[in-house]
C-alpha cells in the first residue's frame, strides 16, 4: 500500500516545537544583524521553517521515492523508448574517480585514458552501425537528427547544390520533421503506406533535386522491418539524396544487419535506450551520429583521433566541421555506460540481446492478440503497436484508461497514442531482460483490464498519490515552488 501522505510538503508536516538537529553551542562570538545588507532585503519575521523529527524527514523523502514508477521498481513496456534494465556495475564503472572527477578543461596529458575510451567507441559505433565516421557530441536521439540534418546541408552545400526537402513516413517519430524543420528544410510527409510499409511508389513521386533526405525509421515504429529499405536507399541515391536512419530501434538488430549495409548514409543512435543508459523524464541521453565516409569530414567539432606512432589521443577538427553543437565532447557519463555495456556483452552478447527482444516483442504479442487488435501482422521486431479501438467502441474505455488502469496492477503503461496511423494506439516494447513470467502478468492484467467494468477503468488509478492531473497544465505550468504565507 503506497503511502499517500507523501506528496505533503515538510511544511504541512511541521509541528512547533519538533526538531532534530541539536546545534552544538557556537564556539565563535556573535554577530548581531548584517550592517552590510541593505535594510530591505533583511526579512522581518523569523522564517517558518519546518520542524520535523529525523525519522519523518526520512519517511518523506523514501515515500516521494517510490510514487514513481522506474525500470528498478516495475516492467516499463514504454515503446520506442526501449526502457531496458540499467546494469549496477557500469553504474559503478562509470562513476570511477578517473571518469567522474575529469575537466574538459583538463590538458590531453591527463585525459588519455578517457579519451582513449571515447576514442573506441566511436570505432564501436562506426562497426555496429556500419558507417565510419562518428560523432559522440549529440546529447540525445533528436539532436543526433538535427546535427546529422546540418552535417547534411553542408556537405550538399560544399558541392553547390540546393536541396530543400526532407522527407519522411507518416509514422516518423514527431523529432523527425522537428530535426528537419529546425535544421532549415522543407518537410514533407508521405502517408502511411500500405500495410505500414514506406510506399517506393509515392516516394518516387516525390523524389527530385529539391531531394535532400529521406528520414526513416529501422525497424519502424510499428515494430515492423522495412523489407524495401535497400530499394528505399536506391531511389534515393539515384536523384543525389540521402537516407537518414532513426537509430532509435537499433535494440532490434544489434550485430543482425547494419544500417551502413542495407543503404543509410546518416544515423543517430540512442545510446540511452540500446546501450542502457538510464533515462526517462527527460534525464541524461546521448544521440552519437554515424555516417558515411564523404559525409565524415563535415561532422561536429572535436572528434578524438588516434595518432600511432606518437600513441598520442587529440581532440581535433573534421575538414570541413560544422562546429559544436554542445558543450566539450558529448554527454561523457551516458557515453561511458554505453560503452561498458558493449563491452560487456561483446558482439555476441549484443546479438544475443537483440534476439531475445524480438522474441520476447513477439512472445507479449501472441498473448494480448485475441482480445487486443494488433493491425499491422502477427510478427514484429522488438516492439508492435496495438489497438484499443474496438474496446472503445464496445465499452468507451479508451487507450489512456487502460494506460492509467495499468498503474493500479504495478505496471507502467505502454506508449500511447503513438505512431499516429494506429487508432487508439498502445506501442509495447518488453526488451530483453523481462522474464516469461513478466510478461504472462503484464498480458494477464491487460486482459483483465479489458473486461472491468468501464466505470471502474475509467476513473483509474485508484492507488496512485495522484489521480489524472491535467496533463497539459501539469506540463506546461508546473508549480514548483513553496511560498511561505506573508514572506
Ligand atoms: C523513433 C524515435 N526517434 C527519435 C527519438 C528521439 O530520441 P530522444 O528522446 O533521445 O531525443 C525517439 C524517442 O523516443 C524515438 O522513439
Amino acid at each position: 500500500m503506497r503511502n499517500q501522505t507523501a506528496t505533503q510538503l515538510l511544511f504541512q508536516m511541521s509541528s512547533p516545537g519538533r526538531g532534530t538537529i541539536v546545534f552544538p553551542p557556537s564556539d565563535v562570538p556573535a554577530v548581531s544583524g548584517v550592517p552590510e545588507l541593505p535594510a530591505q532585503c533583511l526579512g522581518s519575521a523569523q522564517l517558518p521553517l519546518p520542524e520535523i523529527a529525523e525519522p519523518d524527514v526520512v519517511r518523506h523523502f523514501v515515500n516521494l521515492s517510490t510514487l514513481n514508477m522506474s525500470v528498478d521498481s516495475h516492467f516499463y513496456p514504454l515503446g520506442s523508448c526501449t526502457m531496458k534494465y540499467n546494469p549496477k556495475r557500469h553504474e559503478r564503472l562509470a562513476r570511477l574517480p578517473q571518469a567522474a572527477t575529469s575537466h574538459p578543461y583538463q590538458p590531453e596529458s591527463q585525459l588519455q585514458g578517457l579519451l582513449s575510451v571515447l576514442y573506441e567507441m566511436q570505432h564501436m559505433l562506426a562497426e555496429i552501425s556500419g558507417l565510419p565516421g562518428v560523432s559522440l557530441h549529440p546529447a540525445a536521439g533528436a539532436q543526433g537528427e538535427f546535427t546529422a540534418l546540418l552535417t547534411a546541408a553542408a556537405y550538399f552545400r560544399d558541392r553547390g547544390e540546393n536541396r530543400t526537402r526532407v522527407l519522411f513516413p507518416a509514422s516518423a517519430h514527431g523529432t523527425n520533421p522537428a530535426s528537419a524543420a529546425l535544421a532549415g528544410f522543407e518537410c514533407v510527409q508521405l502517408s502511411g503506406g500500405k500495410n505500414g510499409f514506406v510506399d517506393l511508389d509515392e516516394l518516387k513521386a516525390q523524389l527530385d533535386d529539391r531531394t535532400a533526405v529521406f528520414m526513416v525509421t529501422n525497424p519502424n515504429t510499428l515494430g515492423l522491418f522495412e523489407r524495401d529499405i535497400a530499394k528505399v536507399a536506391q531511389l534515393l541515391h539515384d536523384v543525389g539524396g540521402l537516407v537518414y536512419i532513426d537509430g532509435a530501434n537499433m535494440n532490434a538488430i544489434l550485430g543482425k544487419t547494419r544500417p551502413g549495409d542495407f543503404g543509410g548514409d546518416m544515423m543517430h543512435y540512442n545510446v540511452h535506450k540500446t546501450f542502457t543508459g538510464p533515462h526517462g523524464a527527460g534525464g541524461p541521453g546521448a544521440g552519437p551520429i554515424a555516417v558515411r565516409d564523404f559525409l565524415a569530414p563535415f561532422l561536429p567539432a572535436p572528434i578524438v583521433t588516434y595518432d600511432a606512432a606518437k600513441n598520442w589521443y587529440s581532440l581535433s577538427k573534421p575538414a570541413k566541421s560544422i562546429g559544436q553543437v554542445r558543450t566539450f565532447f558529448g554527454n561523457v557519463g551516458i557515453l561511458l555506460r554505453g560503452y561498458f555495456y558493449i563491452r560487456t556483452l561483446g558482439g555476441k552478447g549484443l546479438r544475443e540481446a537483440s534476439e531475445l527482444a524480438v522474441l520476447n516483442a513477439n512472445y507479449l504479442l501472441s498473448q494480448v492478440k485475441d482480445f487486443l487488435e494488433v493491425p499491422h501482422g502477427d510478427r514484429c521486431m522488438h516492439e508492435f503497436v496495438a489497438s484499443g479501438r474496438k474496446l472503445k467502441e464496445e465499452t468507451g474505455v479508451t487507450t489512456m484508461d487502460v494506460a492509467k488502469r495499468l498503474l493500479d496492477y504495478g505496471f507502467h503503461a505502454p506508449t500511447v497514442y503513438f505512431p499516429l496511423v494506429v487508432e487508439e494506439a498502445l506501442m509495447m516494447e518488453p526488451t530483453e531482460t523481462e522474464s516469461q513470467q513478466t510478461l504472462d502478468a503484464f498480458a494477464a492484467t491487460l486482459r483483465t483490464i479489458c473486461s472491468e467494468p468501464a466505470e471502474l477503468v475509467k476513473g483509474a488509478p485508484h492507488s496512485t498519490a495522484v489521480c489524472r492531473p491535467d496533463e497539459v497544465n501539469a506540463a506546461r505550468k508546473p508549480i514548483l515552488c513553496w511560498s511561505a504565507p506573508n514572506c
